[in-house]
């Protein structure tokens, strides 16, 4: 007889979070260190399950949520595919409205994990490049059917319990995994859940700790400028206006990224780093290689960032339009 097997997970929802970070020696071998969040190793594939979980459980918690009840959300698909696999295993029927603009991989994993969704057709934007203008259609349809079925709306843009489930695991665990030695943290910003929770844990512990918000170039309204290109790669991220969850106390400064660069560093995680992954993940480590390369943070920095999600999201582009 064996032993008893004692390391077994209850379901899906354990296999949430606590995600390895990875040193992306091979992209930038120094000075310094450049970290990395395994955020695609997560159940539905991106960093949104984190939230999804937290924003359930703490409904469910509030009395706000009942079991079974039923729950709707406006979601790019990552939202959408976390808040799908949370679903499945609680229990509650999903409705998630998307524009058709973002990656249809997403609304087959949605299905696939049990949820309804409504494609909604785009405003400004085109295949792969989704305006607020879209974003807005998808969520004027949602909010149509939260008062036609009386269901849960999770309302990722305007729910604090977004950013609190980063503060509560993702921050927490940036901090345990590089023991305290971190003195810079960077992501892009698409609810600001991500930003906002690891940044508010990151200076609570060390307010020395840098922390840099990333926008796509011409559509950086953190950083202050009119919007001049609307249209980017980074899905999920880089709307044209500053989130609801958007504070300023927790930013240092901001660091602004091109198409090029994301898909240029997306493709150099896959060929020097054997990590496939999505355009954010590719926008976060170029910025991170141009903000050790300016030498500001010092000597030796470590640089923490996100890999927000698989690049299996995603239809494959064998060239794009700058490309031609
Ligand atoms: C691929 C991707 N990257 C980044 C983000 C931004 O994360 P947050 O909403 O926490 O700002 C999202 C959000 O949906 C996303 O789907």
């Amino acid at each position: 007889m064996g032993s008893p097997q004692t390391d077994i997970k209850s379901s899906a929802l354990e296999l949430i979070g606590n995600t390895p970070l990875v040193a992306l020696d091979r992209i930038w071998p120094g000075p310094g260190r450049l970290l990395a969040k395994c955020e695609f190793l997560n159940p539905g594939s991106s960093i949104k399950d984190r939230s999804s979980y937290g924003m359930i459980k703490k409904a469910l918690d509030s009395g706000k949520l009942k079991p079974g009840d039923p729950i709707l959300e406006v979601s790019s698909g990552n939202q959408g595919c976390g808040l799908a696999l949370v679903c499945a295993v609680l229990g509650h029927p999903l409705t998630v409205t998307m524009s058709k603009g973002n990656s249809p991989q997403r609304a087959t994993m949605m299905r696939a994990l049990g949820a309804k969704v409504e494609l909604i057709d785009q405003v400004e934007g085109t295949p792969g490049n989704v305006t607020l203008a879209d974003v807005s259609a998808a969520e004027t349809k949602g909010l149509e059917l939260v008062k036609e079925t009386g269901a849960f709306y999770v309302d990722q843009f305007n729910n604090d319990n977004n950013s609190c489930s980063h503060e509560e695991t993702t921050g927490p665990e940036i901090w345990k995994q590089t023991g305290g030695k971190i003195d810079a943290f960077l992501a892009t910003v698409g609810t600001a859940g991500t930003f906002m929770g690891v940044s508010r844990y990151l200076k609570k512990v060390n307010p020395e700790v840098k922390c840099f918000a990333v926008e796509p170039e011409g559509a950086q309204p953190i950083q202050g400028c009119e919007i001049t290109k609307p249209l980017h790669l980074l899905q999920g991220s880089g709307y044209g206006a500053v989130p609801r969850l958007f504070k300023f106390d927790t930013m240092d400064e901001t660091l602004s990224v091109t198409d090029q660069e994301a898909v240029e560093y997306k493709r150099l995680l896959g060929k020097k780093e054997g990590l496939y992954l999505g355009y954010t993940s590719g926008a976060n480590v170029a910025a991170a290689v141009k903000l050790l390369k300016s030498g500001v943070l010092g000597k030796d920095p470590v640089v923490v960032t996100v890999l927000n999600d698989s690049g299996l999201k995603y239809p494959e582009i064998l060239k794009y339009p700058f490309e031609q």
